[in-house]
Formats: C-alpha cells, sequence, structure tokens
C-alpha cells in the first residue's frame, strides 16, 4: 500500500474526486488515502486556505493527488497551489496533451507533453504599488538552475520516453535578461543531447503554430506564465480542459492535479469530466511503479469513451460524473 495525501479541493474537486477514488478501489489499486483539506473551502472553515495538518501530511507523505482550488480574483489569499509548487520545490509541471479514441476535436494525431517551469517566473508574488489604482508592478525571476532543473528533466524524459524532438518557448527578443537566460540554458543543456532534436521559438508565434501544426511538436519546455497559458491551448487541441492531467514532479516529492480549475460555473451538478483528473491519477500510478494497475484503468477509461451516453456533456455525452466513473468501474473486467 502507498500512503497518498488525498486534498478533494474546491467546485467540482469533490465530484471528480469521488469519481477516482471509487475507480481505484474497484480496480484494487495499492493507495491509501490520507484525507486532507486546502484552497476556498478551508480558508472558509477554517481561516486558512493551507492548514498546518495538511502541510504536515504532505512533508510527510511527499506524495499527493489534489483536485483544484479556488484562487480569488484581484484581491484575497495567495494561490495555494503556487505555495505548494514553491515548497516542495516541484520544479517541473508536466502536461500531456494527446488526442484520446473516440474524442471529437479538431485534430487526431495530437501528441505533446508540456514541460512548465513551476517555481519562479512571473509566479513570485513579487507584485506591488507603486501608486495605488494607477500603477502596479511585478517582478518575474528567472535563475540558470531553476531553468537547467527544468530543461533537463525535459531532456531526460525524452530520453527515457523515446521522444526525439524539444522545443523551447521564450520571448527573448522583448525579455532579454529573464526569456534570454531560460533559452540560453536550455541552448546549454541541448548540447549535452545530441540525440534530440532541438529549437527555440517566441511564445506568440508558438501559440499560432500549435493551434495550425499541433504534429509537429513533441516536447515543449518554457517558463511559468507561458507554460500556463499554453498548456490550456493544448489541452483545447484534443477537446478541453475536461482532458488533460498533470504531474508536478521534484526531487523528493510530488503533485497530482488535473490542468484545468475549479469549475464554479458547472460546480455541484455532476457535470464535471473526471477524466483529466483520472489521468492525473494515472500519473501518480505510473509515479508509484503501479503501471500495470494504471494501464487496466486507461483501457477502461478508452473502452467507456466509445460509449456517449455514459460520458459528460463537454465530450458530447448525454451522462454525467457519476455514470462516467461507473462505465470505467464495469468496464475494468
Ligand atoms: P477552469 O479550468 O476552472 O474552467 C474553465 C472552463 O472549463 C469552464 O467553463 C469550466 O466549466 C470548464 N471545465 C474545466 N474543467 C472541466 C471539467 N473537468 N469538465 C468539464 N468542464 C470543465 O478555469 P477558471 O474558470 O478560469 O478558474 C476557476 C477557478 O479555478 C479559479 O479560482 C482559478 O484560480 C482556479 N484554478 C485552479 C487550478 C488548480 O487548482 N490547479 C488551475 C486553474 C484554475
Ligand atoms: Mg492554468
Amino acid at each position: 500500500m502507498h500512503d497518498v495525501v488525498l486534498i478533494p479541493g474546491d467546485g467540482i474537486g469533490p465530484e471528480i474526486t469521488q469519481a477516482v477514488t471509487s475507480i481505484f478501489q474497484e480496480a484494487g489499486a495499492p493507495v491509501n488515502w490520507i484525507r486532507c483539506s486546502a484552497g476556498l473551502g478551508a480558508f472558509e472553515e477554517q481561516g486558512n486556505p493551507l492548514p498546518d495538518e495538511t502541510l504536515d501530511a504532505f512533508e510527510r507523505y511527499r506524495i499527493a493527488l489534489k483536485g483544484p482550488l479556488t484562487t480569488p480574483v484581484g484581491a484575497g489569499f495567495r494561490s495555494v497551489n503556487v505555495e505548494l509548487r514553491k515548497r516542495f520545490q516541484l520544479y517541473s509541471n508536466i502536461r500531456p496533451a494527446k488526442t484520446l479514441p473516440n474524442i471529437q476535436s479538431r485534430f487526431d494525431n495530437v501528441d505533446l507533453v508540456m514541460f512548465r517551469e513551476n517555481t519562479e517566473g512571473l509566479y513570485i508574488g513579487k507584485e506591488r504599488w507603486i501608486e495605488e489604482g494607477r500603477h502596479a508592478e511585478s517582478i518575474a525571476v528567472v535563475t540558470r538552475d531553476a531553468s537547467e532543473r527544468v530543461i533537463r528533466a525535459a531532456f531526460e524524459y525524452a530520453r527515457a520516453n523515446g521522444r526525439r524532438k524539444i522545443t523551447l518557448v521564450h520571448k527573448a527578443n522583448i525579455l532579454k535578461y529573464t526569456s534570454g537566460l531560460f533559452r540560453e540554458v536550455g541552448a546549454e543543456v541541448a548540447d549535452d543531447y545530441p540525440d534530440i532534436t532541438y529549437e527555440d521559438l517566441i511564445v506568440d508565434n508558438m501559440a499560432m503554430q500549435m493551434v495550425m501544426y499541433p504534429e509537429r511538436y513533441d516536447i515543449i519546455v518554457t517558463t511559468n506564465l507561458f507554460g500556463d497559458i499554453l498548456s490550456d491551448l493544448a489541452s483545447g487541441l484534443i477537446g478541453g480542459l475536461g482532458l488533460t492531467g498533470a504531474a508536478n514532479i521534484g526531487d523528493d516529492a510530488a503533485m497530482f492535479e488535473a490542468v484545468h480549475g475549479s469549475a464554479p460555473d458547472i460546480a455541484g451538478q455532476n457535470k464535471a469530466n473526471p477524466i483529466a483528473f483520472l489521468l492525473s491519477s494515472l500519473m501518480l500510478l505510473h509515479h508509484l511503479k503501479e503501471d500495470d494497475t494504471a494501464d487496466k484503468i486507461r483501457q477502461s477509461i478508452y473502452t467507456t469513451l466509445a460509449d456517449k451516453t455514459v460520458c459528460t456533456p463537454d465530450i458530447g455525452g448525454a451522462g454525467t460524473t457519476s455514470t462516467f466513473a461507473e462505465a470505467v468501474c464495469k468496464n475494468l473486467s
């Protein structure tokens, strides 16, 4: 049995968590959930969006499956997601976007893996008013060490998974120091991997290229904000945010979550697509070396996708979160 911290999260979080835990149970996945709370719900109940018990559990077990957490826009507490990624140095945010069988989307051949730098960039929270309401300032930090570890992780992943090309995305024409440094480190690391094709592209061009020719890209590595934006874009290429999982990986801790957020517009309606969170939980199983169980569940998800009566509305289905989860359980055998 593996002990894993489970944070159901806000909005649709509890619904998709229920789907994952029921499927894990039915599949006999050897995971013992340590339930903890965080996010807006924890803030409202305990006055703290990241309670000490949750931090202690994460500190102790160092692996978590985390539902989406609501972060207030504008004022309010800072993102708990960003805090966890930074505190546990989960420096690679790995976000695969791969065409799924029986899903309608604009392309049928997408197979991208995004490596998003997860600890710095514009996400460090150094913002201030120069003059309140009139003039604000935000600082981006890029360091050689943090750039190198995520870029190297992308190259190592490429080698381990038989992938051939890495595209580094930047804005070094304008952000000559920050983006420039990230790009410079990329070129240096690439020299250590002559077996992998390497290129770099400016982010605005990359957005257009991904929408027009996603099949040209394989692994993408980029800084925090660009990675955030381009991974939602990548989700859109394969059928939406309901379909992409993510892993936040550091040297001695890991946290798995969906790319999407708490989707307040559909929360509590049994409409959320649990596939993204399920795929995140399969990344967790692979991380735990429970490949057979992960493959078994993945196969069942693929089988279930053929029956649109049980799928959720975002992918053209007539079913609900629960009908999909029940069908995946049934198709396991
Ligand atoms: P969102 O990703 O929650 O939703 C965007 C759109 O996609 C909505 O129309 C939503 O209904 C749809 N959607 C998302 N996941 C879906 C699913 N599983 N099935 C079907 N439809 C789905 O982004 P939004 O609305 O910008 O953010 C809402 C909240 O989530 C914010 O407080 C934000 O800070 C938070 N958030 C948290 C993240 C995390 O915990 N890692 C990541 C992104 C946002
Ligand atoms: Mg995002």
